[in-house]
């Protein structure tokens, strides 16, 4: 039996505010979290989706001086963009806040004050980059070179992308200044530091424990820690950040990776007065992350919770690989790419999109955008099969029964084909509960094709001709798959799955109620009639597939937007 009061908290990675998101960040977090949290709340788990735009550190302070625009307008307006994509795909964050808010200003500097008294905080003197040309101390990502560990030439001084390893920017060989390209010089200043040494024996003992996450993600935390952690510094010296409640320390700001992910934890205290029962109680919290942020959710922010000591950790943290687009990067400047702006000018339906990027979740390996895979698999796949099913039901019912199902007297007789049903049906509940998104949706569709083959050997067509009570039953048994499907569906084409429970004339709504559990079951009515049908999917043309690239291929410069 489900345990109707679980508690889940699932999290996407909180994104930058320097750009406008592209595919590659919806499928990388925000999708494969939103189809997760739609699943937990379908099956009745208490649920929160939460995420919110990371607005400090570098990346946004960057941006918005190149566009010489006001720091606080800047973010407001990016983060205003970003919640206009996520709400295009139907992302169903519960909370979609920001780390510029006081709120979470107030609940970092909490959190801080608590590790301190913990006795996990020492402070150091250090050395690092600082740019006489510039006159500032260089933030890491203001420094790029070759990483010593697989020569990569571009390395940031945080972490290199090639090898996804965090780096200590003084290794960095051959640094530059990102700002004017001189070779900066190395001096010291006072920095605040987590006691690694303090905490890694526990880190590492209780990373052991967590045997249910990806082998890939739990493997590369398990190496780091093996290799030994650098202690990390958790101050900047930069403006844009949490102040540091401290004497002596009042021109710097945390380190964003600091306070980013307990943003979670401040996103979750803006929502609900219940905030605590999430965080401090039984519950599970799920982080959906890119491959990039596996490091600091499996290593830092593990660390600095047990610090602090008053949290939960993470029951799993969900990390992905990259999506690339034909054969290569996605790269703004390059057009290449599908970049989120402009996608609801095209009229695509959302649940396309997002069947589509289920089928390319990088959840083991890195996947591909790849143009004639997008029409081949929507038409196909999607609209082939599992269109196909719903439609081909729905408009016989419809045009040649008048709409008039009746369940069959003697379910014995089909008892066979409903026991194949409910296998798969709880096949995908098994791989859903451990968030293997896209083999359960596979498993979905491979339901629907179960259902193809059924209306095909059962020849409701034939039948009618003679016994038109019998093509009723068929076709009862076979509204029944209808409504299933959109059960199963719903996390991942929301929109569609309402409607087929509308044309079958039900009242519940698989997106508001946790019906998860009625999929097992024979539940339409035993004498019912559905209503008029109307087309769930467009098929997509070649025209359509050539217009729908050239729009996504642009996205506005920043600075268009303000
Ligand atoms: N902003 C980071 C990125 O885009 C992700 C931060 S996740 C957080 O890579 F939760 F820690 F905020
Ligand atoms: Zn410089």
């Amino acid at each position: 039996m489900v345990k109707v009061t679980e508690k889940r908290l699932i999290t996407a990675a909180l994104p930058y505010v320097n750009n406008i998101p592209h595919l590659g960040h919806i499928v990388g977090s925000h999708l494969p979290g939103d189809i997760f949290a739609r699943f937990c709340r379908l099956k009745g788990y208490d649920t929160l989706y939460i995420g919110g735009t990371d607005e400090h550190g570098t990346p946004a302070l960057l941006e918005a001086k190149k566009q010489k625009i006001p720091l606080d307008k800047f973010c407001t307006t990016i983060y205003k963009e970003h919640k206009k994509i996520y709400d295009w795909f139907n992302i169903s964050y519960d909370n979609f806040s920001r780390t510029s808010k006081p709120i979470h200003h107030e609940l970092t500097q909490e959190f801080f004050q608590k590790i301190k008294d913990n006795g996990y905080i020492k402070e150091a003197k250090i050395k690092q980059f600082y740019c006489e040309q510039d006159k500032i101390f260089l933030p890491d990502r203001f420094v790029e070179g070759t990483c010593k560990s697989c020569g990569y030439e571009h390395a940031r001084g945080d972490q290199c992308e090639k090898c996804t390893k965090i780096l200590d920017t003084l290794t960095l060989i051959n640094a530059k200044c990102t700002l004017c390209s001189n070779t900066p010089e190395i001096k010291e200043s006072n920095h605040l530091f987590l006691k690694y040494d303090k905490l890694s024996s526990k880190l590492e003992t209780w990373l052991k424990k967590q045997t249910h996450w990806r082998p890939q993600v739990l493997n590369l935390a398990l190496a780091w820690v093996k290799e030994g952690i650098k202690e990390r510094g958790i101050t900047r010296d930069i403006e844009n950040g949490v102040k540091v409640p401290l004497e002596g320390f009042e021109d710097k700001v945390f380190y964003v990776w600091f306070d980013a992910p307990i943003g979670y934890i401040s996103s979750t205290k803006e929502h609900t007065k219940n905030w605590e029962s999430y965080w401090k109680e039984d519950s599970k919290i799920y982080h959906f992350i890119g491959k990039d942020n596996i490091p600091f959710h499996s290593i830092f922010w593990p660390s600095s919770l047990i610090a602090n000591g008053e949290y939960n950790l993470p029951y799993n943290v969900v990390g992905l690989q990259y999506l690339n687009y034909e054969g290569g990067k996605f790269s703004k400047t390059h057009k290449r790419g599908v970049f989120c702006e402009n996608i609801p000018k095209t009229g695509i339906n959302p649940d396309v999109l997002r069947a589509y990027l289920t089928f390319v979740i990088p959840e083991t390996d890195d996947t591909e955008f790849k143009w004639s895979e997008f029409e081949s698999r929507v038409n196909s796949d999607l609209i082939g099969n599992f269109g196909n099913f719903i439609n081909r039901t729905l408009t016989f019912a419809h045009s040649k029964l008048n709409g008039e199902i009746t369940q069959p007297k003697d379910l014995e007789e089909y008892s066979e084909f409903n026991q194949q049903v409910l296998e798969k049906i709880n096949k995908v509940e098994e791989l859903l509960e451990k968030a293997e998104l896209r083999h359960a949706f596979q498993e979905i569709l491979s339901l629907s094709d179960l259902g193809n083959k059924f209306f095909n050997d059962q020849e409701p067509w034939v039948v009618l001709k003679q016994d038109e009570n019998k093509a009723r039953e068929i076709l009862y048994i076979c509204s029944d798959l209808c409504r299933k499907l959109a059960i199963l569906s719903s996390p991942y084409i929301p929109q569609s799955s309402e409607k087929i429970f509308n044309i079958l004339n039900l009242k519940e709504n698989p997106t508001k109620q946790a019906i998860w559990e009625t999929s097992k079951e024979i539940k339409i009515p035993k004498k019912h009639k559905i209503n008029k049908p109307e087309v769930l999917f467009e098929k997509l043309t070649p025209e359509f597939v050539e217009e729908f690239k050239k729009t996504v291929a642009e996205t506005s410069d920043l600075k268009d937007l303000f």
